[in-house]
């Protein structure tokens, strides 16, 4: 494929596999898919191994990304930057960003508070390495910490010492860790808020995202982190787990100030999770003065013809990848490319550009150009 600078459509049938050409411009990003952690599972089955690649363009320079994954191998995913093998997966971080909404992040909405916290987390630990290292260490500390109350709930005496020394470094971390979220959930609350109104196209359907903190602003964090812990610790001990701390924040979301996942409507809640993904996209293209890819997986069903319309404004200037089933979904787009994917009887994805009517690539087109090794 050689995909258009801006607006690029993916249409097919279910099935015909357009979330997988996602994953793999996915793959090429972040060295890893989207919707699973198991790399085995994207090898497609009785295959040995998968490989895709890409060429990017980036204002002058152009860089070429490889990703082979050989799950049965030992080296079981090899990277490759201008042909040559990355040490380490961190290596291929940061030559393309890439923003993916996915049916799943409608989680992001519905679902509970980790998932708001991995939404927080994966931006800031890529922004800093600061919340990185201090998320890690908040961990370790946490996980000590519970390893403990698990012994202290079996019968064997709890040892302060120790407790002390844990509790120190979680204290120690949320005051690393607790500015920088509250920083961001302003931040990306804010953009998030601007573009629900620009999607819906309300002005009285204001969406916002707030801190729920586990420190009151105005305390001390190092000081009143200690002595919750400290204060908790009989009470933890009962439940075999830590009550107080980070791991426990969440982002509250409010639509006309009323919780969304109890009131909000279906396409309400993914005008929601939606902006929240393309503030994510702001806050990237912030940081580095360039904005990512875009990959948009079956994000119009369920939203009326304004909010359609109004996103494909919204993402003008982004180079993106969407799918929809019917390409007539996507009529009111100008700067574009389409895409016909399908299926053969024989599993083999094909992707014709629809313009051109001309096959662009075959699955043995693309497995001719791999030069690994
Ligand atoms: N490891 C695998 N090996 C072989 N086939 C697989 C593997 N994993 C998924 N598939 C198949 O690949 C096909 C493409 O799936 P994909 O999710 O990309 O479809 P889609 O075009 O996004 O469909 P929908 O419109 O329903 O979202 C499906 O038929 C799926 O069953
Ligand atoms: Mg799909």
């Amino acid at each position: 494929m050689t995909p258009h600078p801006g607006v690029n459509i993916l249409f097919g049938q279910n099935g015909s596999g357009k979330t997988n050409l996602l994953e793999a411009i996915h793959y090429c990003a972040l060295g890893r898919s989207h919707r699973t952690s198991q790399d085995k599972e994207v090898v497609a089955k009785g295959a040995e191994m998968a490989a895709v690649g890409v060429q990017l363009q980036k204002s002058s320079v152009r860089m070429d990304i490889q990703v082979k994954l050989t799950p049965n191998d030992g080296k079981k995913k090899s990277v490759f930057v201008d042909r040559k093998r990355a040490a380490r997966l961190s290596d291929l971080m940061g030559h393309v960003q890439c923003v993916i909404f996915s049916p799943e992040d409608l989680m992001l909405v519905k679902e509970g508070p980790s998932i708001r916290r991995r939404y927080l987390d994966m931006m800031l630990s890529q922004l800093s390495t600061a919340y990185f290292t201090a998320l890690q260490q908040y961990q370790k500390a946490l996980d000590q910490r519970n390893a403990l109350l698990r012994e202290a709930k079996k019968g064997i005496r709890l040892d302060a010492a120790m407790m002390d020394a844990f509790e120190e470094v979680m204290a120690d971390q949320c005051a690393v860790i607790i500015p920088l979220r509250r920083r961001m959930v302003a931040h990306t609350g804010f953009i998030a808020g601007e573009k629900y109104a620009a999607i819906s196209g309300r002005e009285n359907e204001a969406f916002m995202m707030a801190y729920e903190c586990c420190v009151p602003e105005g305390e001390d964090v190092i000081a009143y982190a200690r002595e919750e812990l400290r204060d908790s610790r009989q009470e933890d001990v009962f439940r075999g787990s830590t009550s107080f701390g980070i791991h426990r924040e969440d982002i509250a979301l409010t639509l006309k100030g009323r919780e969304m996942k109890v009131f909000a409507s279906q396409g309400q809640i993914r005008t929601a999770a939606l902006s929240m993904k393309l503030a994510q996209l702001e806050v990237f293209r912030g940081e580095t003065g360039e904005a990512p890819i875009l990959l948009l997986d079956d994000v119009m069903s369920e939203l009326d013809m304004t909010r359609r319309t109004r996103l494909l404004e919204e993402i003008s200037g982004v180079q993106t990848f969407i799918t929809c089933t019917d390409e007539s979904d996507l009529e009111g787009c100008r700067e574009r490319r389409s895409y016909q994917v399908s299926m053969d009887d024989a599993g083999f994805g094909h992707v014709q550009e629809a313009s051109a009517g001309a096959k662009v690539s075959t699955e043995d087109d693309l497995m001719d150009d791999f030069d690994f090794d």
